[in-house]
C-alpha cells in the first residue's frame, strides 16, 4: 500500500501508476478517469488538483492535472518521480499552432522544447541543454498514431512562461526557427524527467493558430481531446 505523502500529492493510499497521463486541467483528468479508465480511484485531492488510477486494457494507468505553467508543471512532476516512483510522464495539453501548415485540431509531439524560463538554472550547467522527450515514447506514440492512421507533426515546441506578451516581435524569432506550437509547461517536465532518467512526453493538441487568429470553443476541444487520448492511452 502507498502510504507516501508530499506537501501537494496525499493519496490515502491509492496508488500512483508507473505511466500517469498529464491534463493541466484537473477537471479534465477527472473526465479522463470517468471516460476512458476502469475501476478509477481518486488519489489526490490537494488544491483541487485531482488524480485518479485505474486500468485501459488492464493496464494500470493513472492520470492528474499538473495546473498551468513551468512551476506547477514541475512541482507535481518533481513529487511524481521522486517520491512515487513515476517512470513515464505524458502531457496531455493544447498549444498555438505557430506555423501554416499546421491546423487547429492537429495533434503535435514535442521532440525538443525551445524556452524562455530560467527553470534550468538551477542545474547550473557550463553550457546549453538540449531538452528532449524521451526517444523510447516518442517512438511509441508515432507507432500508435501510424497505427491509427493520425496525422501527427513531430520537432520543436517552445514552453514560455508568458501567455500575454508584452513584446510582439518574440512569437516571429521562434517561427523563423521553425518551433511547431507554443505552450507552458513542456520545460520543466522535460527537465525533471532528464535529471530523474525517466521518460517523459508532450503530446498536444492545436487549440489555437497564432498565425491566422483561429480559435476553438472548450465543446471543440474536448472533441479533439479525444484524438490525442487514443495515442496516450496506449502508451500506458
Ligand atoms: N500560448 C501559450 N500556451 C498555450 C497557447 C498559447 O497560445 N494555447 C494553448 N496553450
Amino acid at each position: 500500500m502507498n502510504t507516501k505523502e508530499t506537501p501537494h500529492i496525499k493519496p490515502n493510499g491509492v496508488e500512483i501508476a508507473e505511466t500517469v497521463l498529464l491534463p493541466g486541467d484537473p477537471l479534465r483528468a477527472k473526465f479522463i478517469a470517468e471516460t476512458f479508465l476502469e475501476n478509477a480511484q481518486c488519489f489526490n485531492e490537494v488544491r483541487g488538483m485531482l488524480g485518479y488510477t485505474g486500468t485501459y486494457k488492464g493496464k494500470k494507468i493513472s492520470v492528474m492535472g499538473t495546473g498551468m505553467g513551468a512551476p506547477s508543471m514541475g512541482i507535481y512532476s518533481w513529487e511524481l518521480i521522486n517520491v512515487f516512483g513515476v517512470k513515464n510522464l505524458i502531457r496531455i495539453g493544447t498549444c498555438g499552432a505557430m506555423q501554416e501548415n499546421i491546423d487547429l485540431y492537429d495533434v503535435i509531439f514535442g521532440m525538443g522544447t525551445a524556452t524562455d524560463s530560467n527553470f534550468g538554472q538551477q542545474f547550473n550547467l557550463p553550457g546549453q541543454f538540449p531538452l528532449t522527450a524521451s526517444f523510447e515514447l516518442l517512438e511509441k506514440a508515432k507507432k500508435v498514431a501510424d497505427e491509427k492512421g493520425q496525422k501527427v507533426h513531430i520537432g520543436n515546441i517552445l514552453s514560455s512562461d508568458v501567455f500575454y506578451s508584452a513584446d510582439p516581435t518574440a512569437i516571429k524569432k521562434w517561427q523563423d526557427m521553425g518551433i511547431l506550437s507554443v505552450e507552458m509547461e513542456s520545460v520543466s517536465l522535460y527537465w525533471n524527467a532528464i535529471q530523474a532518467r525517466v521518460n517523459a512526453l508532450c503530446i498536444l493538441t492545436v487549440s489555437d493558430h497564432l498565425i491566422t487568429g483561429q480559435q476553438t470553443t472548450p465543446e471543440e476541444r474536448q472533441t479533439a481531446f479525444t484524438k490525442m487520448m487514443e495515442i496516450a492511452l496506449e502508451l500506458a
